[in-house]
């Protein structure tokens, strides 16, 4: 029997993953961190906390008494993308990582998109800027942090960074690489003109390899702190949510698997690089060696994790078992879910949460509730995108925590229109993380093998009902006219007081 460890850097916490080489899963190790705020709408974590957190994870796997440390074979990842990390010429890291859901080079987007132009750049790295991405935030640094800028000796991704401490060698793949807009998604290999304007120099940016493919085994000292054998072998692995992708055997055209972690995302496998005309949708090359488009938007589960234990002091739990299911779709109350700004479809950094139709008769239910409904309404924006875009969803599964809650999935099959799988575990990117060592190994000869191989079926399916799903798209067409009439109104309210 050979084992096989998935481990994801992800938002909240190192997730890591133990299965075996038939798929079924050992055991899960999460160990949680923070993530900084120093002013609205920026987000930072410190590399050092992941690594810490993921030696930390791998090494309760293998403590299992039934599980045989030597017979693990294989190590690989699944990452937060977009998230900056820089480290000097002496491996220092040089100032926190900027995180995805950072808003704050709103201003370098505008200079990219604009100035250099939407075309130009969607023609070197197939997508516009987002703030979110690695390249605008590097020239955020140029301009504001030249002393640090001019340190630079190697840019990296999250999970790249443990890669890159784990085994010594600097690599990325291709999935990762895809939303640093630094990146030819076409083409899989850097973009010279971008790299070019951002002032980078050869040999700053990672070797780019495709997600299965082995970068070394784990450097001696890496493997005792772990309780690992020194041969390990590591897979370069994949952005979060192309390892989740793999996990939930969403690898084929047709199928979308929306993802409800801290971000919510909408990823929709294409055989062949496809443009979204709109730029709702990013454009990425895939874990699979193929090419999907994907949604995103800033707060998903983090919104009602926000809602329920930040503000209401309470338990996820208990709050979403107070919401009757009859009452889908009759909820008056809606709530933008911008907490951090949003990406898709909107792509405005300086968006903020609403909540909008409370009267005297509002209840807290109904507050949980459009929480969930405002979050599922953003994320169905994303699928719309993607059928205007011409692509035909067939069949939609559901992962992250959020996933795991059946009154949510019976929004979601409702708000979407259409049943919604999920699997009896959290799947998503840890999991994925582990097919991706496997193939790296040899054990399948492809991703999409493996995932014929091992992924689980669905075990839960949630079903529309004709009513609540006119009801919903009642509700959906006031949701989309909330961001038009209030957009100017964030413009006042953003900002530091
Ligand atoms: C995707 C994105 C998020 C992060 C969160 O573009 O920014 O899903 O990967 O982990």
């Amino acid at each position: 029997m050979a084992y096989f460890i998935g481990v994801d850097v992800g938002t909240s916490s190192i997730k890591a993953t133990l299965a075996d080489e038939w798929g079924s899963v050992v055991i899960s190790a999460v160990r949680s961190y923070s993530c900084s705020h120093p002013h609205s709408g920026w987000s930072e974590q410190d590399p050092q906390d992941w690594c810490d957190a993921a030696i930390f994870a791998v090494r309760e796997l293998v403590s299992l008494p039934e599980v045989d440390p030597s017979a693990v074979k294989g190590l690989s990842f699944g990452g937060q993308m977009h998230g900056l990390v820089v480290l000097d010429a002496t491996d220092e890291i040089i100032r926190p990582a900027i995180l995805w859901n950072d808003g704050r080079s709103t201003k370098e987007c505008a200079y990219l998109n604009e100035v250099i132009g939407r075309e130009k750049i969607t023609q070197w790295c197939g997508n516009i800027a987002f703030p979110g991405f690695t390249a605008p935030k590097l020239l955020w640094m140029r301009e504001h942090e030249p002393e640090f800028f001019s340190r630079i000796a190697k840019v990296m991704l999250p999970k790249d960074y443990l890669a890159y401490r784990f085994t010594g060698a600097f690599c990325t793949d291709v999935s990762d690489a895809s939303g640093t807009l630094l990146f030819d998604v076409r083409h899989r290999i850097w973009s010279r003109p971008m790299i070019e304007l951002v002032g980078l120099q050869d040999g700053q940016l990672p070797d780019v390899c495709e997600s299965w493919e082995v970068i070394g085994t784990l450097l001696p000292e890496v493997a005792k702190r772990m309780g690992l054998s020194p041969s390990v072998c590591v897979a370069a692995g994949a952005g979060d949510n192309a390892a989740a992708a793999v996990g939930m055997g969403c690898v084929s055209e047709g199928q979308c698997n929306v993802s409800l972690g801290t971000s919510g995302t909408v990823f929709l496998p294409t055989q062949a690089m496809r443009l979204d005309a709109k730029n709702a949708l990013h454009s990425f090359a895939d874990a699979t060696g193929a090419y999907h488009l994907m949604g995103c938007i800033l707060s998903a589960a983090s919104a009602n994790d926000w809602w329920v234990k930040g503000i209401l002091g309470s338990d996820v739990g208990r709050e979403l078992s107070r919401i009757e299911v009859d009452l889908l779709g009759r909820n008056r109350v809606l709530f933008l879910p911008y907490l951090m700004g949003e990406r898709s479809p909107i792509n405005d950094a300086g968006a903020r949460a609403a909540f909008v139709g409370m009267d005297l008769g509002t209840t807290r239910p109904d507050m949980v509730q459009a929480v969930l409904e405002g979050v599922t309404f953003a994320l169905r924006q994303s699928i719309d995108a993607a059928t205007s875009a011409g692509i035909e969803v067939k069949h939609l599964t559901a992962c992250g925590g959020g996933a795991q809650s059946p009154v949510w999935r019976q929004m979601m099959a409702n708000v979407l229109g259409m049943p919604v799988s999920t699997h009896g575990f959290e799947g998503g990117p840890s999991y994925g993380a582990c097919l991706l060592a496997m193939v790296g190994c040899g054990v399948y000869p492809s991703v999409s093998a493996a995932v014929r191989a091992v992924v689980v079926q669905p075990t839960e399916c949630a079903v529309p009902t004709t009513e609540v799903v006119e009801r919903y798209e009642d509700r959906y067409r006031v949701f989309c006219s909330l961001y038009p009439a209030l957009k100017d109104v964030f413009a006042l309210v953003k900002g530091d007081m």
